[in-house]
């Protein structure tokens, strides 16, 4: 999640490492990479990234060691090594480095149209590569609302369908990790992976590319996705990420 006015981001040197990190890491030194807007941090420890969000928020964790096992029979997401609680009611989780750079990175945002390019291609082989008949999650209009405490009519009806896939749930730029060539390395943060209109993937995707590098790239992720813009459902699908 990048929200314009939060404050995830590059985690600031010296943000302390969460006791449980320490344990499931031992002897590691753990380097400071993402603080997140609930307060959850990730460190880089060599060929691993460690994640722990605090006890209000630990749920991520368990929703997310789920669909990444589940997506990675097709995709390339990060493979989980260990996960756990840490006793003071928050939660953690270790994987394997990807390869590629973030998309938010320093290098990308000189070159925002070559990322958005790479986020839109990589979102499309997302959308395709996952099989929606099999896929045990759901990310719903109805339990989005609901899971927000929003009643089901906050926003007026949803526009229907245009097609149903599996999508990411936070396709925001700093989620994908993009190799030299601008291919899509893998994508990460896969906590609300769910059956979805891809347009709720898309609405946000293209949201965010103006909150990470400017406005006028929408066009240029959806070329290279391969679909028409639609500016109905993705005014609508902005309004849910708001209101959730
Ligand atoms: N296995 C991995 N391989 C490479 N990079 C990773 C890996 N896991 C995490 N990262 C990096 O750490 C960052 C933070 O991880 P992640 O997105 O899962 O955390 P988050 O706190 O849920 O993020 P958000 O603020 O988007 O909610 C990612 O953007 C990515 O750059
Ligand atoms: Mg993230």
């Amino acid at each position: 999640m990048d929200l314009p006015h939060g404050v995830a981001g590059e985690a600031p040197e010296g943000l302390e490492v969460p006791p449980a990190l320490l344990r499931a890491l031992p002897g590691e030194t753990l380097h400071p990479v993402w603080l997140n807007q609930l307060g959850g941090r990730t460190f880089r420890a060599g060929d691993r990234f460690a994640k722990w969000m605090p006890a209000e928020h630990a749920a991520v964790i368990e929703r997310e060691v789920a669909r990444l096992r589940w997506a990675g029979q097709w995709l390339s997401v990060p493979r989980v090594l260990a996960s756990g609680s840490d006793g003071g009611g928050g939660a953690w989780l270790v994987t394997a480095a990807l390869p590629g750079e973030s998309a938010v990175s320093a290098r990308w945002k000189a070159e925002p149209a070559r990322a958005a390019a790479g986020i839109g291609r990589g979102l499309r082989r997302l959308h395709d590569a996952l099989p929606v008949e099999q896929c045990p999650f759901e990310w719903g209009v109805a339990r989005r609302l609901a899971r927000a405490g929003r009643p089901p009519d906050a926003l007026g009806p949803p526009p229907p369908p245009d097609r149903l896939v599996v999508c990411h749930g936070d396709p925001c730029v700093p989620n994908t990790l993009l190799l030299p060539d601008g291919s899509v390395a893998g994508h990460v943060d896969l906590g609300s992976l769910g059956v979805a209109d891809r347009w709720a993937d898309l609405a946000v995707a293209t949201w965010s590319l103006e909150w990470n590098y400017g406005p006028g790239l929408d066009d240029v992720l959806l070329d290279a996705y391969g679909v028409e813009a639609d500016p109905v459902r993705t005014q609508w699908y902005r309004e849910l990420w708001a209101a959730t």
